[in-house]
Parts: structure tokens; C-alpha cells; sequence
């Protein structure tokens, strides 16, 4: 008897983002720098920040989840697997994916973090599409945040401008054709070039270099210059990757939708590339760089604005700390 080989289709969507806004007008009085240098460099005008303790990563990913449910209209203890793709969890134990599946009861679902940092949601849907496929899980819950704004340390201008707190989530489910879902798909990683971008918890960890060296133990470090000229040529690899194994131009594609970084990095692609400008998604603008949160909460902007249809292919593209990069061509 053949194996079942099923579709995948995305059912419902939902993000969450905190009420508070940390505005390029609110650094400069924090530290020297200016709405102009920032905008100029990264695209971002404000982004939104968690009240700690009362908020946080695990608050916002049960926010995300529950809107995800809600607008599939379903039964969440029918959930069978929830994969939650985070760097920032309050607990490392349990995992955020178990308390989370817990709240929005999807019980007695398996739920586990995945750190891939900013790849996080992307990674998540690589992992999910072919469980989903293969008959072996029905329903998964794909979950992406990070509250970047808890791991920061706000003394270093150098990640204080970029980063944002948001969860974005996908409920995805069996689906009987199987044309819908993951066309393609690719992960990969670096582990050699960690120091680019990590949260060292003892001094024994910590690479010396003058620009992280006095910011303290388990906050963010990140040579910004050295991610930007990684990223940069990895996205249009990547992409470009991604249009040639499955035959398909940019023309062809309803929707990029990529981690937000900076505008810069994802307008380079778009030039180097010659994108569809209107069809590769930018909300940057508002909410910062929001880590494994981005992709999903962008997914849901157009998701509520109704602008992504059945039949839609989108490609969802990420690079970030690890280093790590991963690539998803979908149609929904
Ligand atoms: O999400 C995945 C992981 N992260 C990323 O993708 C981030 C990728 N990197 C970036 O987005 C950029 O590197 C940043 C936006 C973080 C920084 O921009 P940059 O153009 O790479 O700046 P830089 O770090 O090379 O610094 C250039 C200059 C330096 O001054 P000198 O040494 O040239 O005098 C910095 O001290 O800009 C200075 N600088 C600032 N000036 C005003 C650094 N941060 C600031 C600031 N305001 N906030």
C-alpha cells in the first residue's frame, strides 16, 4: 500500500504585539543618537516593548495562539503537535510550547521550543509541513516570538534601535490535496560564526571585543556589521535558491514574506534580485526587528487584510543568530 501524502493548509492566523511603543523620539533621550541615523540605517520608527513582568514571551505567544484558533474556528484539544519558535522564553523548563498549549487548550498536544532565533517561525513551518504530509499529525500549531526588549541591554545603542517584542501564529492542518502547503524548503546553519549574535550566560562564554564588552551577562550581544554583511548576500542566495529548484520567477510569487531585520537588508534583496517591490511585505517601519516573531506577525497582516488567497504562493525567508537561514515557498 503507497504512504498517504497529504497537503497542508494554513486554517487560521493570528499575532500579538504589547500596547507600549518605544519611539526613535524616546532613544534619543536615551542615548546619543537620532531619528534620522536610525530610519537611514534600519527603516524602523518605532517599535512595541512588553511591561514586564506582567507581560512577555509566554503572555504574547498565548495571545497569538488563541487569535490563530479563533479564526480557524476549531476545537483546540484537537491540536496534536505546538511547535514554538523562541530565544526569549521566561522558563527554560517547562518549554514556553507546553504552558502555552496548556492556556489555549490544546492539552494533551505535544508542544516544544525550537531556538533558531530570528529563523525560528520559518524553521518551525520546515518542520511542520512534512509531519502534517506524511499522515503522522493532523493539526499543528506553528507558534514564532520574541521579546527582544527583556534581553537587552539599553545602554548599547547598537541593538536598542533595532529590536521589538511580537508572536505570530499558524494553525496548520491536513489538508486532501497536495498541491497545498510547502513546495519547497531549506535550513541550514553556521554554528562557527555564533559570536555574531548571542546571549552569553557566563564570562567564560563572552568573545572579547570592545564593541560587547561591557554590556552585562545574559543580555544581547551582536556584531551588527558582521550580520548585516552575512545577511545581505544570504538572502538573495537563498531566494535565489529558492526560484530555481522549483522553476518558478519572482513574478510568480504572491507574497514575499521575510523576517524583518532591516528595511536595508531586504531592499538590497529586492534590488540585487529585481523583487516585485509591491508584493515583498515591509511593516518594519512599526514594529522593529521582533527575532522568530516577525514573520508570522507579517503573515497576519495580510492574513487580516484578506490579501492572502487560496491558491497563493508566499515565500517566507529568514536569516538571523545561530547564524542560521531557512526558506519556505507555501501556497496556501
Ligand atoms: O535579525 C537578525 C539579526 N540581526 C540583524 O540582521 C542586524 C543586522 N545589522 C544591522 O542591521 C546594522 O548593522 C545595524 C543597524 C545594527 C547598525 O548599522 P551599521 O550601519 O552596521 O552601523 P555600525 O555598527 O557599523 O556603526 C557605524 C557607526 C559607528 O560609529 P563609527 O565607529 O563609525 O564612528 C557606530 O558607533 O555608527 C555608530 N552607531 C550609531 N550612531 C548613532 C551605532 N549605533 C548607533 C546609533 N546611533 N544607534
Amino acid at each position: 500500500m503507497s504512504k498517504p501524502s497529504y497537503g497542508v493548509q494554513m486554517s487560521g492566523v493570528g499575532s500579538a504585539v504589547p500596547d507600549a511603543r518605544l519611539t526613535n523620539q524616546d532613544l534619543e533621550k536615551m542615548f546619543e543618537t537620532s531619528d534620522e541615523w536610525i530610519v537611514t540605517r534600519t527603516g524602523i520608527r518605532e517599535r512595541r516593548i512588553v511591561d514586564q513582568p506582567t507581560e512577555g514571551t509566554y503572555t504574547l505567544s498565548v495571545e497569538a495562539a488563541q487569535r490563530a484558533v479563533d479564526d480557524a474556528g476549531i476545537d483546540p484539544s484537537t491540536i496534536d503537535l505546538l511547535i514554538n519558535a523562541t530565544v526569549s522564553a521566561e522558563m527554560t523548563c517547562p518549554s514556553n510550547g507546553c504552558r502555552v498549549a496548556a492556556a489555549i487548550g490544546a492539552v494533551p498536544a505535544a508542544a516544544f521550543d525550537l531556538v533558531a532565533a530570528c529563523s525560528g517561525f520559518v524553521y518551525s513551518l520546515n518542520v511542520a509541513d512534512p509531519l502534517i504530509r506524511s499522515g503522522l499529525y493532523k493539526r499543528i500549531m506553528v507558534i514564532g516570538c520574541d521579546c527582544m526588549s527583556t534581553l537587552i541591554d539599553y545602554e548599547d545603542r547598537g541593538v536598542s534601535i533595532l529590536f521589538g517584542d511580537a508572536a505570530g501564529a499558524v494553525l496548520l492542518e491536513r489538508d486532501e490535496d497536495p498541491k497545498r502547503g510547502s513546495l519547497y524548503q531549506s535550513m541550514q546553519a553556521d554554528g562557527s560564526q555564533w559570536p555574531c549574535l548571542y546571549i552569553p550566560r557566563r564570562e567564560n562564554e563572552v568573545c572579547a571585543n570592545p564593541a560587547t564588552d561591557n554590556i552585562e551577562l545574559g543580555k544581547l550581544r551582536m556584531i551588527g556589521r558582521e550580520v548585516y554583511k552575512f545577511a545581505v548576500p544570504k538572502l538573495v542566495e537563498i531566494i535565489d535558491a529558492a526560484l530555481k529548484e522549483t522553476g518558478m520567477t519572482a513574478d510568480q510569487i504572491d507574497h514575499f514574506v521575510c523576517h524583518q531585520s532591516n528595511a536595508r537588508i531586504i531592499e538590497s534583496a529586492i534590488a540585487k534580485l529585481e523583487l516585485p517591490a509591491d508584493r515583498v511585505h515591509m511593516n518594519i517601519e512599526y514594529y522593529g526587528n521582533s527575532s522568530a516573531g516577525s514573520v508570522g506577525l507579517c503573515l497576519d497582516d495580510l492574513w487580516r487584510a484578506s490579501k492572502v488567497k487560496k491558491g497563493d504562493v508566499v515565500l517566507f525567508i529568514a536569516v538571523g543568530g545561530g547564524l542560521t537561514w531557512a526558506v519556505n515557498m507555501w501556497r496556501v
